[in-house]
């Protein structure tokens, strides 16, 4: 029997119909629409790309939407006076400086001068630090999008006592993504390129979460029988006739004899990420005027 594929893209279309019924409301009943900024700094090619779906998609839900285009000649200097500005606005509620920034700006530095309230990407160390203490913040779009899918998949209650392995240790996935199973009652292990037997350890995952940057790394006898495999790596891969594809950071013809759902590349966790950065922004707007947050995601 082969794989359930979990189509991301079509819970992501949902999501976002669920954010744009909340922004209606907010509207309705408090006159709110919330606002979001994202400050793109030169012309990387992908960035570009990612920043005008963010555009698109946050306008279609109804929320304001501004994209700054800085020059790859933009000081630190510059773009932290940039985010000292959005931090005092009052009609952005969310702020997103696209990585990666161009050499010689620390994004570090950036990252950490974003108002923790205004931080939709949850980047920002009070963010992380909320996250790993169990409270309340701004969650990272990838990793609230994985847990999500696998909730659908699996049912909030079912992921009990399960072994969920991560791959990959990255501030952005795979850190906060072992916090967001931990609170969801799995036994977590997070795998990276210090550990032993790797292949091993993702034997034994009923969840088996992969952010490396690595093509098809996770072969079809890495993944247990019957587990949940999600594949955040979405990597260009040449193709004999010249052309290019897309695939992830697992072999999916492989897994996808193995596992009992798993998440396709494209169209599987990428898809979640647009729109978990604009559920943050509609949650960061109602935190920030201390609104309930509307019934259309409050459970989300
Ligand atoms: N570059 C690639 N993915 C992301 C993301 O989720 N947020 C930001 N700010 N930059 C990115």
């Amino acid at each position: 029997m082969t794989a359930t594929v979990i189509n991301g893209k079509a819970y992501a279309v949902s999501l976002r119909q669920q954010v744009g019924a909340a922004v209606a409301q907010l509207r309705a009943d408090w006159d709110v629409t919330p606002g979001l900024a994202v400050v793109l700094v030169g012309e990387d090619p992908a960035s570009q790309v990612y920043v005008r779906s963010k555009e698109a998609q946050a306008r279609e839900a109804g929320l304001r939407s501004t994209t700054l285009r800085l020059p790859a000649s933009t000081s630190q200097k510059e773009l932290l006076g940039v985010v000292a500005d959005l931090n005092s606005d009052p009609a952005v509620d969310g702020i997103l400086v696209q990585l990666p920034l161009p050499p010689g700006i620390d994004s570090g530095s950036v990252l950490a001068a974003i108002d923790p309230a205004k931080d939709v990407d949850g980047f920002h160390a009070i963010n992380a630090g909320l996250l790993a203490t169990g409270q309340k913040g701004l969650v990272p779009c990838t990793p609230l999008g994985c847990l999500m899918l696998l909730r659908h998949c699996l049912g909030p209650r079912a992921m009990t006592g399960l072994s969920a392995v991560v791959l990959g240790r990255s501030n952005i996935v795979g850190r906060p993504m072992a916090q967001l199973l931990m609170q969801a009652d799995c036994t977590v292990t997070i795998a990276h390129k210090g550990s032993r037997d790797v292949p091993a350890l993702c034997r034994q995952a009923d969840i088996l979460v992969v952010a490396v940057g690595r093509p098809e790394l996770v072969r079809g006898d890495w993944v247990k029988p019957g587990s949940v495999v999600i594949d955040v790596g979405i990597n260009r891969m040449a193709t004999a006739d010249g052309g290019s594809r897309l695939v992830g950071d697992v072999a999916y013809e492989e897994a996808r004899q193995v596992a009992s759902a798993l998440t396709p590349v494209p169209g599987g966790v990428g898809p979640m990420t647009i729109a978990c950065l604009l559920l943050n922004t509609v949650i960061a707007a109602c935190r920030r005027r201390s609104l309930a947050i509307p019934s259309y995601i409050a459970d989300c």
